[in-house]
């Protein structure tokens, strides 16, 4: 069973001001697509917080794959494409452009997300939007590819590793 944590990154969120919902829309799809949720965490976006939380859950190998959702727009204070590349080794630029492919057939505003994705060590690393609906429809439309890569990254598929 894949492993997966979950990262919001939100200020008004991590204030106590608005509810998280991507969060658990995010832990939704992930039960129905079979991964066991092995962390949720709320942060205020803060580069260096969410650094350190990445680094750690990849480092202690707690999770297979991190979904982070918000902090991807041109905010200020939006600095979650940041702290993933600060922590990840390996960049996997195709993610975030499939999803602004598939988004932007919804909403020409798909454009203004900054999302990145990347590999630290046996842990891939993808960021979502921040919008409950923004998260589920992007999700929705790389789980299907994502499982296949995360069952090479983490061994688990022979045939494509011997590939390599
Ligand atoms: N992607 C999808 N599928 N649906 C959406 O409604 N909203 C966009 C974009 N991506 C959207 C989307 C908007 S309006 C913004 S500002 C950016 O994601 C960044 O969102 P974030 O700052 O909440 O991460």
């Amino acid at each position: 069973m894949l492993r997966a944590a979950i990262i919001t990154a939100s200020d008004s969120g991590f204030a106590g001001n608005r509810e998280d919902k991507s969060g658990p829309v995010i832990q939704e799809a992930l039960a129905r697509a079979g991964y066991e949720a092995v962390e949720y965490i709320l942060l205020p976006d803060d580069r260096e917080k969410l650094a350190n939380e990445m680094r750690r859950i990849c480092d202690d190998k707690t999770a297979d794959l991190i979904l982070t959702t918000g902090g991807t727009g041109f905010s200020s204070r939006d600095c979650t494409p940041e702290a993933t590349r600060d922590v990840t080794d390996r960049e996997v630029p195709g993610i975030p452009e499939a999803m602004r492919y598939y988004s932007l057939k919804l909403t020409p505003r798909a454009m203004l997300s900054r999302a990145a994705a990347g590999i630290r060590g046996g842990t891939l690393i993808v960021n979502l939007p921040g919008s409950p609906k923004a998260a589920a429809e992007c999700l929705e439309y790389i789980l299907p590819a994502l499982s296949h890569g995360l069952d090479i990254l983490t061994g688990a598929d022979f045939e494509c590793a011997r590939k390599d």
